[in-house]
């Protein structure tokens, strides 16, 4: 598939406010490198949300009028084309959730509250306890950790990793490794938010099938970048956020086979996810909406259908393209300067969309800072994945990130501005 072309991205840029906006006199233009972190939106977007507002605004299943009736079929014409764009059978099985780490939650409280004796029929496949294992790999952000840490304290199981190599990545002999018949959950980033390894999604998927365990794919850096087709991955629970693939913040997926989400109790109630009520007890709706109580944030909502459909006007194949020459491009130009340390794979082949970076003898924060004096702008810290900085014995990194609309020119600056911090702080670079 061939990738979009010079012209095509200027076009591409020309739809996005941000981009095209003139700088002042004497400023840069930023450079944006930080789509990992939060994507920039298209005035298609922004149009979706406040069209919906000015003229459909209406509280969605709730109501007999034709007004209710017409907010309700944008709300729910955006859950289908969602649905599409990920490779989901039906609209059901796509669960809005605040972002990402909110849909992971769902899934980790839910099995929660199915282990506190607050299932629901089918729940028992959700059963863990003492010498299950909840297994993740040392690679992920705090968003895909932090929640199976709270349900192994809550339920007496245990929380296992896959560990990284020297690069921070791992292989699928790790993985057959750490995988046995007590390992209940299997959580894992399809692409990494600080290495932007790819993880044999498929193959990992037969592995945990083979000894009945869940699989939970946090997918917030796949979803934006590559194409990505969750039934013929096989996954049981996806995650991923509006906010990183070109739509509002306050929406966020959660995907789920069919059987799964029917067995997985709400962890969060209230209004509109019931049929009956009564002082003492409620019943649930099915899902989808058994998991999104209370009114939803609708224009967001209706605003992600608007970034599906502008990415597939644009085509995601193209797009992935694209963002591959861009990424061998960043990182031809890490590995031939001295002084800077790449982390994750040493190559692109297993790579999606960004490459972070320690600069030898330098704080990240000192980069950061010189980064953003030329207008580059990037993610330091530690993204989120505290144990897998702490793998590379190092505190923080330095990220930068693609999109569909990054140029040639902004990897070039953030690549001369690297050169320039090591210049202006004058380190000692190990030839
Ligand atoms: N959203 C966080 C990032 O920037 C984790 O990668």
């Amino acid at each position: 598939m061939s990738a979009l072309t010079a012209a095509e991205v200027a076009d591409l840029r020309a739809a996005f406010p941000y981009f095209a906006s003139q700088p002042q006199p004497g400023t840069l233009a930023p450079a944006y490198l930080d789509s990992a972190a939060t994507s920039q939106r298209p005035t298609a977007v922004l149009d979706a949300e406040r069209q919906f507002l000015e003229h459909h605004n209406a509280a969605v299943h709730r109501g007999t009028s034709g007004a209710v009736g017409e907010a309700t079929l944008a709300f729910e014409g955006a859950r289908a084309a969602v649905a599409r764009f990920v490779g989901a059978a039906t609209p059901e099985q796509i669960v809005w959730a605040e972002n990402a780490t909110d849909a992971i939650n769902i899934v980790a409280l839910g099995i929660g509250e199915a282990n506190a004796g607050l299932g629901v029929t089918g729940s028992e496949r959700f059963t863990l306890g003492a010498g299950d294992e909840i297994l993740v790999t040392e690679a992920e952000h705090h968003a895909n950790l932090i929640p199976w840490q709270r349900l192994a304290a809550k339920t007496g199981a245990t929380l296992t990793f896959i560990p990284v190599n020297e690069h921070g990545t791992w292989s699928l002999d790790d993985a057959r490794a750490a995988i046995n018949d007590r390992t209940r959950i299997f959580a894992f980033g399809h692409v990494s938010n600080v290495t932007g390894f790819v993880a044999p999604v498929a193959e990992l998927v037969a592995l945990a099938r083979a000894v009945g365990a869940v699989t939970v794919l946090d997918a917030c850096q796949s979803v934006p970048h590559i194409p990505v087709d969750f039934a013929t991955l096989g996954v049981d629970f996806a995650a991923f956020s509006g906010h990183k693939m070109l739509g509002p913040n306050g929406i966020g997926v959660l995907y789920g086979r069919a059987d799964m989400l029917a067995a997985l109790p709400p962890s969060r109630t209230g209004g509109s996810a019931i049929t009956r009520v009564t002082m003492q007890n409620a019943e649930f709706m099915p899902a989808p909406m058994r998991f999104e109580p209370g009114t939803q944030p609708v224009s967001q909502v209706v605003g992600l259908g608007a970034a599906v459909e502008f990415l597939e006007t644009v085509g995601m194949e193209r797009a992935a393209a694209r963002e591959h020459e861009l990424v061998e491009r960043l990182v031809a130009g890490i590995l031939e300067t001295p002084g800077l340390r790449l982390l994750g794979p040493q190559g692109t082949t297993q790579r999606v969309a960004l490459a972070a970076v320690s600069v030898e003898n330098l704080h990240a924060h000192d980069v950061g800072q010189y980064l953003d004096e030329q207008g580059v702008l990037v993610r330091v810290g530690h993204h989120c994945a505290q144990p897998l900085h702490r793998a590379f014995g190092i505190a923080s990194s330095t990220r930068a990130s693609v999109h569909l609309t990054t140029t040639e020119d902004e990897v070039d600056r953030f690549l001369d501005a690297l050169r320039g911090a090591q210049r202006y702080f004058g380190v000692e670079v190990s030839a």
